[in-house]
């Protein structure tokens, strides 16, 4: 038997090597806060039963209809009828032990005990939270092995690190349909997170209809806004996943949608229209006029009580404030008021804001921008710029969250995602009270560059890493063990129904055209990956309506193909062998004849842009193919070698395709391998 968990031993043991049973690789994640595992384990075939026992809760029995239609579709088994009352037979034991709140909430307690053993599993949990988040690490650890599929027998004491574990999604920019905003339910509940954060209004569109204001979302959505029943219904089905939903109104900036409908709460005469185009806009509200705090009560009124969480976020967001400049009448009210600039005018806003959203008995959410020390203590500072006012929010005696890190849009790997904790060198020094007042973090979603056909790409899997990080030990963080782990969880979620595999070859075909789809398109979307940070937006003009079908939305923000590579051509320079030399040979002869086998299918006009791409990467598989046999011969490459090749390292920054070759880097590493030490 070995034994994990506690602090300090983390992972170690599990990375212990190859002499380990192959159950003991568990394709856990999150991984749980402590986990013992033996040789054994339990059958899970057709005739297998749960039973549910203790604390009789409607959610609990829905939750293990679900569990039974997941194991369906896992093991293709058709389990007949999985709940049963009798515990002599059943397989699984649910047991919840006492109640808890209608709604899931901040601090709702999610610990469970999961013992499997070989004749039966118990899931114990003090509430029906918990009993979700143990039915999900059940079905992390259905495996297929010699006698069908199993369990491996394990003894699973879990809880969360950090009690906020939330995901931002922007049906602002991009709405998303309602089976979009369910199946990323799905996904979170599966990685155990626990806030849906809904970013529902921005300047591109008002995505939540309003009762008592309709002219928002009927002039400030192009028609695409979700009814309060269908609201109603994803808080339902958030809640009975255990996941909260906090709804975010951005305001004072980021309101063009509002202002289309209902000028009179900006700055100018008007007309506004509806921002197609991304970035940062002029368009705000005036916080001078007391109509503006009158329409903002009535509005935030019917939303408090439309989402039933305790927190609401009004974002507060990257105001420029330009238009109160130019205002005579504004620039007296400032002077009137004595707010010297426009943040003082913003904070007067948000501090305004703030009492009305506390008068509908809710707290209050603001970015980075909000700090202000004149707010209630029960203000959630979000930090996105840095964690730097995260720091500075606990200190002020203000709970925080962290998003910077965390941005999913910027298409960073995994591992730069997991690498941020929201406890890190900028926190260390804090006190324990000011830590507590860290609540966790929440990855965020921005939709400038996805559509409901590519965004589980962009969430799914690396979502789960941040999941990961909020949930396990702080000292869970071998980066080659998450990515073994996040390779499994990415074949689970598609289990689920999230898209992120099942989209690609689609949009390849598209692109391709009819007939068989060329595997050498296969081959290059594998190696590419979409330009990072904000760099694709500056290869071209973009708007809300500019399709979403190329190449670079087909590509997935992290190659696994080029993170292999990548791995091997480190291995293969540490110890040269023959064994990583016929597999990047291999790689790169395959890489070299993308060009030559698309052919004539780069004339077709949607593979246009990729051609110089694609010329790109045949060279430079070329170039790694010499450095190899240098390398292989021990050779020394000549420096005509070098100069005739070294062009072919420096790609456009903002090539028009936006996608960067992925196994550059490390092609490059085995070039300057071949030139030997630089003079
Ligand atoms: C933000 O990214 N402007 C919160």
């Amino acid at each position: 038997m070995v034994r994990w968990g506690g602090v300090g031993l983390g992972l170690a043991c599990l990375m212990a090597g190859p002499g380990m049973a192959a159950e003991t690789k568990l394709d856990l994640m999150p991984w749980p806060a402590s986990l013992t595992v033996s040789d054994g384990r339990l059958i899970v075939d057709a005739g297998f039963k749960v039973a549910v026992t203790g604390h009789a809760d409607p959610r609990v029995d829905r939750a293990v209809a679900r569990f039974a239609e997941r194991l369906r579709r896992q093991t293709g088994y058709m389990l007949a009828s999985p709940r049963i009352e009798d515990v002599a037979n059943a397989g699984l034991e649910v047991h919840c032990e006492g109640p808890a709140d209608a709604l899931p909430s901040l601090r709702m307690d999610e610990t469970y005990t999961l013992e499997i053993a070989p004749a039966e599993a118990k899931l114990k949990a003090t509430t029906p939270f918990g009993v979700l988040r143990g039915l999900e690490t059940f079905l992390q650890l259905v495996a297929w092995g010699e006698d069908g599929f199993f369990v491996p027998t394990v003894v699973i004491k879990d809880r969360p690190r950090f009690p906020w574990r939330g995901l931002l999604l922007d049906s602002g920019r991009h709405f998303m349909p309602i089976e979009v905003v369910e199946r990323t339910l799905d996904g979170m509940a599966a990685v155990k997170m626990n806030v849906l954060h809904w970013h529902l209004t921005d300047d591109q569109g008002f995505r939540i209809e309003s009762k008592r204001f309709p002219k928002l979302h009927e002039m400030g959505s192009d028609g695409a806004y979700y009814t309060q029943d269908q609201a109603r219904a994803i808080i339902a089905y958030a809640a009975d996943r255990g996941i909260r939903v906090v709804p975010e109104f951005d305001m004072p900036g980021h309101t063009t949608s509002w202002l289309v409908g209902h000028p009179e709460l900006g700055t100018g005469p008007g007309p506004y229209e509806l921002q197609r185009r991304w970035g940062v806009f002029e368009p705000v509200l005036d916080p001078s006029r007391e109509e503006v705090y009158q329409f903002l009560d009535g509005f935030l009124g019917e939303m408090a009580t439309l989402f039933p969480d305790p927190y609401l976020h009004v974002g507060g967001d990257e105001v420029e404030g330009k238009p109160w400049e130019r205002s005579p009448e504004i620039s007296a009210f400032k002077q009137a008021h004595g707010l010297k600039s426009n943040h003082d005018f913003e904070v007067y806003f948000i501090t305004r804001v703030s009492k009305i959203v506390t008068g509908h008995g809710k707290k209050m959410m603001g970015w980075d921008e909000v700090l202000h020390p004149d707010l209630p203590r029960t203000t959630i500072l979000h930090s996105w710029r840095g964690p730097k006012a995260l720091g500075q929010a606990v200190r002020m005696g203000f709970e925080g969250l962290l998003s910077y890190g965390y941005y999913l849009d910027l298409i960073f790997s995994a591992a730069t995602h997991y690498a941020q904790d929201p406890l890190d060198k900028e926190t260390a020094a804090l006190g324990e009270a000011e830590k507590a007042r860290i609540l966790g973090g929440e990855a965020c979603m921005w939709s400038e560059f996805v559509s409901p056909e590519t965004i589980d790409s962009r969430i799914w899997p690396r979502a789960a890493a941040v999941a990961e990080r909020l949930w396990s030990p702080a000292d869970v963080r071998d980066v080659d063990d998450m990515y073994r782990r996040l390779e499994a969880t990415s074949r689970h979620l598609a289990y689920i129904g999230i898209t992120h595999r099942s989209s690609y070859r689609p949009m390849l075909e598209r692109l391709a055209g009819p007939g068989p789809l060329p595997e050498a398109l296969v081959d290059l979307a594998d190696i590419v990956e979409p330009l990072k940070e904000y760099n694709r937006p500056q290869t071209m003009v973009y708007t809300s309506l500019t399709p979403l079908n190329r190449l670079v939305d087909a590509a997935r923000p992290e190659s696994d193909v080029a993170r292999r590579f990548s791995r091997r051509v480190d291995r293969y320079l540490a110890g040269p062998n023959a064994t990583d030399r016929d597999a990047l040979r291999a790689d790169l002869q395959g890489w070299r004849e993308i060009k030559t086998q698309l052919g004539s299918a780069l004339e077709a006009p949607p593979l246009r842009e990729i051609q110089p791409l694609a010329a790109d990467v045949s060279a430079l598989a070329e170039a790694g193919l010499e450095a190899l046999a240098y390398l292989d011969k021990k050779q020394t490459a000549e420096a005509a070698w070098w100069e005739r090749r070294a062009a072919i390292l420096k790609r456009p920054e903002r090539p028009v395709h936006a996608l960067e070759i992925a196994v550059l880097p490390p092609i490059r590493r085995l070039m300057e391998a071949a030139r030997g030490p630089s003079k």
